[in-house]
Order: structure tokens, then C-alpha cells, then sequence
């Protein structure tokens, strides 16, 4: 029903944007019929130092992927975000920091962003730290978290943020993976009210002898909490810089330089780390930030994601910056201390650009006119949406509710792979259906494809690929291109295979319908379900799991974990307290199962290997319809896994 609904853009709307939709057809025409000429074009919207002569140079063939961007080009990030604003913007606010306590905030204008860019880069070479070098950054949501990416980017330093929610032992594990020589933390971060030890997290990663890389610990103060000090590891942010000098010539990059690894979960083992270059990747992440929110001067725009993720890296930091927004760095969560905060914040600052999770206005929609209440939102303008499927009842309530039915709503469809978004409305030229990501972003060349690979046109749902290359795609997982080539071009060969299945509509919509590998998405959070069997399994009780994702009202997934215990333990309530917390220090609060289910046995084939398409619906207590259980080695092992199900809590 709902998909009937249809949003046509707002006359007012078209007028006032960046382009309209006769606008959007005529570039996305230009845009694939001409990659070359296009980009050739469009990579003007940065500054180069050494303009780039060759443009495309991507190859998606089995044996031999290979993705280059402007491949001649040099150029520096830090630069593009800052220095070039500084004649005509160096007294405009660039950050807006609100704390996670609503009466503490601050604004950066350009210059003093350029300063505390070039002390931390200066003091960061004076702590040996080279071009090349990764440092990894495991930090709250304060000012300094950008002005470390940025530093990085001056020196050519490559960064490797690690969400400051994730563990000592993910933490260790992206350390010694990245071979990162600098972590970056603080002394504890503050969110919704408590305290996250971070200090103590790194050191505790730290006692991990694989972390010897490991050089020096630069530690922000940022609470005054209590920390433990390693004398002649760990220098305090303030000391380090405060006798830095205020100028840093930025380091000239190749554009296919790396400019950061950012770890996210596939379907199989360890989180990869995906790497992301200088030339594309800003290219990339500064055209569609202006487009797809339709920036312009004077808005003010707040994107809610941590910098841990994606979204915080091409959407809160770079692509504003590069584009020379005010862009507001939000330390808490949007519903602390009031359920109202997140539409406080944006009566308080005046954003005019919001951009959010669907796990969040789901959460918000729970508590109704609390949400709102008391402000007025009347500076909105545009509205973004991003990191799971949101379902139209969370979309007409986001219209509604936060933007009084005059924001249109982007949708925007992408992964940490890709850079930036692909799949997006654009405000002003597009027509809204709740549910859908609608069109292909310039550049983008989706295609739907069955399981055997042949491309399937017209209205019909499929298997979400790309079949050519866009400026923002990474480039490989770090240290390992076998790896990238095998998760991303193997499955159908010549194509970029997004783990996504999508629908498209008569109107050539796209409707992404949720991942369709063993990748779950709990509150628009990225995880293996094998990640987090191997946790379960390495507690010393348990025997074997087997991890699926339910349905859930607010998170989008919920984890249902199946957990078979050794010989002789006993599933006491004492042990479901302590394997649920077991799974967070393994990995981190967000990967706590939301059910466990003590099985005696799992349902496997002859060969071995477990049905998970029967876990899935015995979990989500779809049992009428088991489908053929004939190959499994033992089929009465369905009915006790349906008749533990009632014991489930
Ligand atoms: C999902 C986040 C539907 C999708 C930027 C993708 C979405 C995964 C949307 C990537 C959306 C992200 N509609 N699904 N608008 N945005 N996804 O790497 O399954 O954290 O593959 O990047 O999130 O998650 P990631």
C-alpha cells in the first residue's frame, strides 16, 4: 500500500535547489555515457597541486581488479578542507561541538580548525610519525577526533578509526592488523551521561603482545577521570602541542595515496580492513555531500553518526569540509538527557540539514510527541537518512513528525566499500517513496542480477551489483587483495557485488531489501554472524553457535544466538548472564545477543554443515513452513530446537 504513496518534489523546492530533475536526467546521462569526460570535469571541485591528466583507470576482471582514480593527480586532503576556505571563510564556524551535557558546546571557526590541524600534524611528526604511517584513532565525539583525521591527512599519515564502543580485544585486533604505530585516545569518553573508559580500554589492548607496533599513546584529556600512565609511552595531547608550531605545509599526495583503512564486518572471518585513497575518495565524498543535500551557503548541517563509522568519515567530516560547511559534532545520543534532544539541538543550532539513522527515528516514533515537544524545527530544510532499510512507517513519522512535512526526505543507500552514497533522492529533483533509495547518484551504475549472474532488466528484484567503477570505491583490503577480490568480484564475475538484494519498480526505483550474506545490520551496526559465533565459541563452556538475525521494532535486527554447551554444563541463568556479557568484551555492547538459545544440538546436513535457513525460522517462530529437512543428519533435531524455543527468554 504504502509503496503507492508518492512524494512529487514541492515546486518551492525545485526552484531553490542545486538541480532539478531535468538537471539530474541530463548529468546522469553525461555521467554514463561519458565517465571520462565527466569526471574530468566534476574532479575540478577539488584543489589539486599537480592537475591529474588520466582520469579512469579501472579494471572489475577476475585475476586482475585494479581501481584508479585521477591516478596523476596530487593533491592533499587536509588542504581541500581547510586552507582553501581560508581566504574568503576563515572566520566562519567550520565545527560545532555539542557536548553529551546540552550546556557544554564550542565552535571552531576555519582558522582555528587550520591551527589545531597544523600543531597536532606538527606534533605528531615530532613523535616520528611519517607519511605512510597508520595511527590508529580510538576517540570520543569531540573536536579533536576531526582535527586527528585531519592532521593524518596533512602529514600523509593513514588513519584507522576504530569506534570508541568497540572492545580491548577489536581494538587489539585492528591494531595488529593495521600495524598501526600511534593510537590516538582520550581519557574517557562521555555518552547519554556515563562514562566510556577508553584510556583503560587501550591499555588493556595494549597488554596484547601482537600490539608491539604500538610506539606511543597520545591521550586527550577530555573528562579528567582517573588514568593509568605508561612513562614513555603516553604523552598528553595538550603537552604535545602546546609549543607546536601553528604552521604545517601540507604533505602533496598522489591521488591513489592511501588516506585511511576503516575495518567493517563480510560474511566470513575477521572484519576486513577496508582501504580508502586521497584523490577518488575525496572527489567522491565532496560532489555528493553538495548534491545529494543540496548544500548551500549558510546551512547548517548535522549529521548524527559517530566518526568510528563510514558515514562519520565521508559525511560529518570530509564532504562537509571540503565543501566549506558549518558541520555539528555531536558527542551524546539523541534521546539523553530528554527524548527531545535531538530536535533541541536542532533548534538551538538552526540546522537547516539533518541527516540520521532509521534505528533513531524508530526509537524516537516509539515515544511519540515526547520526541518533539517544545521545539519547533522550523530551520530544517532537508532530511537524510542512512544505514538500514527504513520501513515507511519510520519514514512518514521522520516527514511528519520532525520535518513538518516540508523537508523531503533522502534515503541514501551505501556502505563503507563504496565511499559514498550511490543509490539517493536528490532534494530537489526527485520524487519520494517512502521506503525506496530511489535512483543511482552520478556516476553509478547499479544492475540486479539472479543467482546465476545474468543481468535482469525492468521491474524485478535481485541481487544489487555494480557493473562499473565511481570515484569513492576502495581500492583493496588492506593487505590482502586476494580477499577484496574474492568477496567482491568473485560471486559474479566483472561486477562489484554489494551483499545487498534490491527490488526496481516501473519507475526504475530501487528498493534495497537487506543483505542477502551472512551480515547482519543491528541498529544500521555492521557485524559477521560468524564474527560473533567465534566469540561464543571461544567462551570455555560452550561447544558450538550459530548466530541469525530476528526482526526487531527498534534495531532493525535483533541477534538470535543458538548455544550448544560442553558435555556436563548446565544452562543456569548465572551462565546466560555471563555468556551475553561475554560476547560484549569480546567484541563490544552492540554485538550482545538479544536472545539466546541453549540448543542441545544444531541442525546439520550429512556433510556437516548447519541449516541455517531453519534456525532463521524456527527463531522467528515461522515453523509451519520448515521446508525440507530431509538432508539433515538428524531430523528430530528440529523438534527439540522448536520445543526449547518456548523455553527461550
Ligand atoms: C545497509 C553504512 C537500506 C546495506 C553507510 C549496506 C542500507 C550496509 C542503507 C552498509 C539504506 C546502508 N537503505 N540499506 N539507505 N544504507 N544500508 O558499511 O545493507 O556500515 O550493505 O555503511 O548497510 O553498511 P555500512
Amino acid at each position: 500500500m504504502s509503496e503507492l504513496k508518492i512524494y512529487p518534489v514541492k515546486e518551492n523546492i525545485a526552484a531553490n535547489a542545486l538541480i532539478d530533475d531535468a538537471g539530474y536526467q541530463k548529468m546522469y546521462e553525461q555521467s554514463v555515457v561519458n565517465p571520462e569526460g565527466f569526471w574530468r570535469e566534476h574532479g575540478q571541485i577539488l584543489d589539486w597541486i599537480k592537475p591529474y591528466t588520466k582520469v579512469k583507470n579501472t579494471s572489475y576482471d577476475p585475476g586482475h581488479v585494479d581501481i584508479k582514480w585521477f591516478e596523476d593527480g596530487t593533491l592533499n586532503v587536509s588542504a581541500n578542507c581547510i586552507d582553501r576556505h581560508l581566504a574568503t571563510k576563515g572566520d566562519e564556524v567550520a565545527i560545532i561541538w555539542e557536548g553529551d551535557n546540552p550546556e557544554e558546546d564550542k565552535s571552531l571557526t576555519y582558522n582555528e580548525l587550520h591551527k589545531e590541524v597544523c600543531q597536532f600534524a606538527n606534533a605528531l611528526k615530532a613523535q616520528g610519525v611519517k607519511k605512510g604511517d597508520v595511527v590508529c584513532l580510538y576517540m570520543p565525539m569531540v573536536p579533536e577526533a576531526a582535527i586527528a583525521m585531519l592532521a593524518c591527512t596533512r602529514i600523509g599519515a593513514v588513519h584507522s578509526i576504530v569506534f570508541g564502543g568497540f572492545s580491548p580485544e577489536a581494538l587489539a585486533g585492528r591494531i595488529i592488523d593495521s600495524n598501526s604505530t600511534i593510537v590516538i585516545t582520550s581519557d574517557e569518553g562521555l555518552r547519554g551521561g556515563r562514562a566510556v573508559p577508553l584510556k583503560q580500554n587501550v591499555d588493556q589492548a595494549l597488554t596484547n603482545p601482537d600490539t608491539k607496533c604500538i610506539e606511543k599513546v597520545i591521550v586527550l584529556k577530555r573528562t579528567g577521570g582517573d588514568v593509568a600512565w605508561t612513562e614513555g609511552r603516553d604523552l598528553w595531547w595538550h603537552e604535545i602541542t602546546e609549543n607546536a608550531s601553528e604552521q604545517c605545509e601540507p604533505e602533496e599526495m598522489n591521488a591513489e595515496d592511501p588516506l585511511f583503512i576503516l575495518y567493517t564486518s563480510g560474511s566470513t572471518g575477521q572484519p576486513k580492513g577496508v582501504l580508502h585513497t586521497t584523490g577518488g575518495y575525496l572527489v567522491y565524498a565532496t560532489m555528493t555531500f553538495k548534491y545529494v543535500f543540496d548544500y548551500q551557503p549558510g546551512d547548517v548541517y548535522w549529521c548524527t553518526a559517530d566518526v568510528g563509522w563510514i558515514t562519520g568519515h565521508s559525511y560529518l567530516v570530509y564532504g562537509p569540509l571540503a565543501n566549506g560547511a558549518t558541520t555539528i559534532l555531536f558527542e551524546g545520543v539523541p534521546n539523553y538527557p530528554s527524548t527531545a534532544r535531538m530536535s533541541e539541538v536542532v533548534d538551538k543550532h538552526n540546522v537547516s540539514i539533518l541527516y540520521t539513522a532509521p534505528t533513531a527515528i524508530r526509537a524516537l516514533m516509539a515515544k511519540g510527541d515526547e520526541a518533539t515537544a517544545g521545539t519547533s524545527r522550523n530551520s530544517l530544510r532537508v532530511m537524510g537518512s542512512v544505514g538500514e532499510p527504513i520501513n515507511p512507517e519510520a519514514w512518514e513519522w521522520y516527514y511528519r513528525a520532525i520535518g513538518d512535512e516540508k523537508c523531503p526526505i533522502v534515503d541514501t543507500w551505501w556502505q563503507t566499500e563504496t565511499g559514498g552514497i550511490l543509490i539517493t533522492p536528490l532534494p530537489g529533483a526527485t520524487a519520494l517513496k517512502p521506503g525506496s533509495a530511489t535512483r543511482p547518484f552520478f556516476g553509478v551504475q547499479p544492475a540486479l542480477v539472479d543467482n546465476e549472474g545474468q543481468i535482469i532488466e525492468g521491474a524485478t528484484e535481485g541481487n544489487l551489483v555494480m557493473v562499473d567503477s565511481w570515484p569513492g570505491q576502495m581500492r583493496t583490503v588492506y593487505g590482502d587483495h586476494e580477499r577484496f577480490e574474492q568477496t567482491y568480484f568473485s560471486t559474479f564475475k566483472g561486477m562489484y557485488f554489494t551483499g545487498d538484494g534490491a527490488r526496481r519498480d516501473e519507475d526504475g526505483y530501487y528498493w534495497i531489501t537487506g543483505r542477502v550474506d551472512d551480515v547482519l545490520n543491528v541498529s544500521g551496526h555492521r557485524m559477521g554472524t560468524a564474527e560473533i559465533e567465534s566469540a561464543l565459541v571461544a567462551h570455555e563452556k560452550i561447544a558450538e553457535a550459530a548466530v541469525v538475525g530476528v526482526p526487531h521494532e527498534i534495531k532493525g535486527q535483533g541477534i538470535y544466538a543458538y548455544v550448544t554447551l560442553n558435555a556436563g554444563e548446565e544452562p543456569t541463568p548465572e551462565l546466560h548472564a555471563e555468556v551475553k556479557q561475554w560476547v560484549r568484551k569480546e567484541i563490544g555492547p552492540i554485538a550482545t545477543p538479544d536472545v539466546l538459545h541453549w540448543a542441545e544440538a544444531l541442525p546439520k546436513t550429512r556433510s556437516g554443515k548447519i541449516m541455517r535457513r531453519i534456525l532463521r525460522k524456527i527463531a522467528t517462530g515461522d515453523t509451519g513452513s520448515l521446508g525440507d529437512t530431509s538432508t539433515l543428519a538428524d531430523p528430530s533435531v528440529v523438534d527439540k530446537l522448536i520445543e526449547e524455543k518456548a523455553k527461550v527468554v
